[in-house]
C-alpha cells in the first residue's frame, strides 16, 4: 500500500490556512486540498508491501519516543517550483522547523536501516494546500508576512493514501506519540 508519515495540524489551523490560501491573488487553476487532508509530510514511503509495514511501525514508535511535543508555527505561503510557476502551493514553517528537520532526518536514517531508500532531495517542511490543475499557476504573494498559526506537534501519523479521481483519500493507520518525557533520567 502507498503510505507516508505526517503531522496533521488541528482542524482550525488547516481551515484557516486554506481560507487564507484561497484568497491569494493568483492566475491559473489551483485545486485546493480538502481540509481533512491538509498535513505536513515527514517522509513519503511510497508503495510498501504489507510484510514490511511492521518494520515501519517499529521505526516510528522508536523515533517518536525520542522526542517530546513541540510547537510549530506556519509562516508565509510559497510554491514549488516557483511562485510564478506554481505546481504546489504551500505554507512554510518557521518556529519548530528545526525540530521537524531533525525528526524527518531521524526517520530517514532509521528507515534506511530497514531497507527504505533515502529521499535524495533536501527536506523542506511545508504544508501543501493546493496543486495546479493543468498549467502552473501564477501566484502573487502579499508583501506583508502572513500571520503565523501555532500548534503543538504531539504525534506522527502513519497514513495510507489511496489515489482516486477526485484526489487522494487518506486513512490513518496508526498514530505515534512524541513521548519523551523531560523528566527522564533526572
Ligand atoms: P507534497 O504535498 O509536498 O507533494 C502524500 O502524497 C504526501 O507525501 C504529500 O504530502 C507529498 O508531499 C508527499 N510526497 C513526497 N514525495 C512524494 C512523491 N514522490 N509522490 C507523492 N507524494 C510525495
Amino acid at each position: 500500500m502507498r503510505v507516508f508519515a505526517a503531522i496533521f495540524p488541528p482542524s482550525e489551523v488547516r481551515e484557516a490556512l486554506l481560507r487564507a490560501a484561497r484568497d491569494l491573488p493568483s492566475r491559473g487553476n489551483v485545486r485546493w486540498s480538502r481540509p481533512e487532508n491538509v498535513h505536513l509530510t515527514l517522509k513519503f514511503l511510497g508503495e510498501v508491501p504489507e510484510a514490511e509495514l511492521d518494520g515501519v511501525r517499529d521505526v516510528l514508535t522508536e523515533v517518536c519516543a525520542r522526542y517530546e511535543p513541540f510547537v510549530a508555527e506556519t509562516t508565509g505561503f510559497g510554491a514549488f517550483p516557483a511562485t510564478k510557476k506554481a505546481r504546489v502551493v504551500w505554507a512554510g514553517i518557521g518556529e519548530g522547523g528545526e525540530r521537524l528537520q531533525s525528526l524527518a532526518e531521524d526517520l530517514e536514517s532509521s528507515l534506511e536501516g530497514v531497507g527504505f531508500e533515502r529521499e535524495n532531495r533536501a527536506y523542506r517542511p511545508h504544508v501543501t494546500l493546493g496543486r495546479a490543475r493543468g498549467r502552473p499557476a501564477r501566484l502573487e504573494l502579499p508583501e506583508v508576512a502572513a500571520q503565523g498559526l501555532k500548534f503543538t506537534v504531539r504525534e506522527v501519523e502513519l497514513v495510507r493514501s489511496v489515489l482516486g479521481k477526485t484526489g487522494a483519500e487518506y486513512a490513518t493507520l496508526a498514530a505515534y506519540p512524541l513521548s519523551e518525557s523531560r523528566d527522564q533520567g533526572s
